[in-house]
């Protein structure tokens, strides 16, 4: 796949099917991730995959409770932005209500990295190389955030090491299509030499496929 289309194409897939994941392809997304810059080389990570149906069948209960726990604090009381926003929460809803029926979901764990910045552009990767196997992906961190014991004690993960969950990356085959995820125009976030001063161009639309 071109880099590029990889690029502006790999989105928030969280409408996947039942059909598994093979271990080929869970291989090379983890290997790919690995391939990503760590502050000093330090790649305090550790994945962890889970295909188990009776783990997805926990997981999913105390992933429905995380994201209640969002929609009751972070957004509680905040109305969608625009249609846009209205598809990302009926979509992310429609996560929490079918978690434990997403076929793979790899956890990505990291300590002793002061940045706290280390672990994600290996998930990237392997979100990048997701979408190059076809293979729809969406980074979720709401189990790390409000349901972390619960998850360390479920997955047999030390608490006295340092660990923290970065992120569960659900994965599986999409029902619907890709296409170019929607964004703000980059002029309109972007300022040249100084805060606040527009640049001297502007990209009325995405560079990919046109470009
Ligand atoms: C740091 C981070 C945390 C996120 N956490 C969640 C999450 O807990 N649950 C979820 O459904 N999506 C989560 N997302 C996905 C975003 O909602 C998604 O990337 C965004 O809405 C853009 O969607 P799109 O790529 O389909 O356009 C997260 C994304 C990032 C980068």
């Amino acid at each position: 796949m071109d880099l590029y289309e990889a690029l502006y194409t790999t989105r928030a897939m969280r409408r996947v099917g039942p059909e598994p994941v093979p271990e080929g392809a869970v291989r090379q997304l983890l290997d790919a991730a690995v391939r990503a810059p760590s502050g000093s080389n330090a790649q305090n990570w550790r994945w962890l995959t889970v295909t188990d149906r009776e783990t997805m069948a926990r997981l999913g209960p105390l992933y429905a409770e995380a994201y209640d726990i969002l929609n009751n604090t972070v957004y509680a009381g905040i109305e969608p932005r625009d249609d846009q926003d209205v598809r990302v929460r009926s979509s992310s809803t429609w996560l929490a209500e079918h978690f434990a029926e997403v076929p793979l979901v790899i956890f990505a764990f990291h300590r002793n990295d002061p940045s706290g910045a280390s672990v994600y552009p290996a998930i990237w990767n392997l979100m990048l190389a997701a979408r190059g196997l076809g293979i729809g992906t969406t980074l979720t961190t709401i189990l790390g955030m409000f349901k972390s014991a619960e998850l360390f004690e479920l997955l047999g993960v030390p608490t006295d090491r340092g660990w923290t969950n970065a992120a569960a990356v659900t994965c599986g085959y999409p029902t619907g299509r890709w296409g170019v995820a929607a964004r703000r125009p980059v002029h309109d976030v972007v300022y040249a030499e100084r805060w606040g001063e527009a640049p001297g161009w502007r990209v009325d639309e995405p560079l990919w496929p046109a470009g």
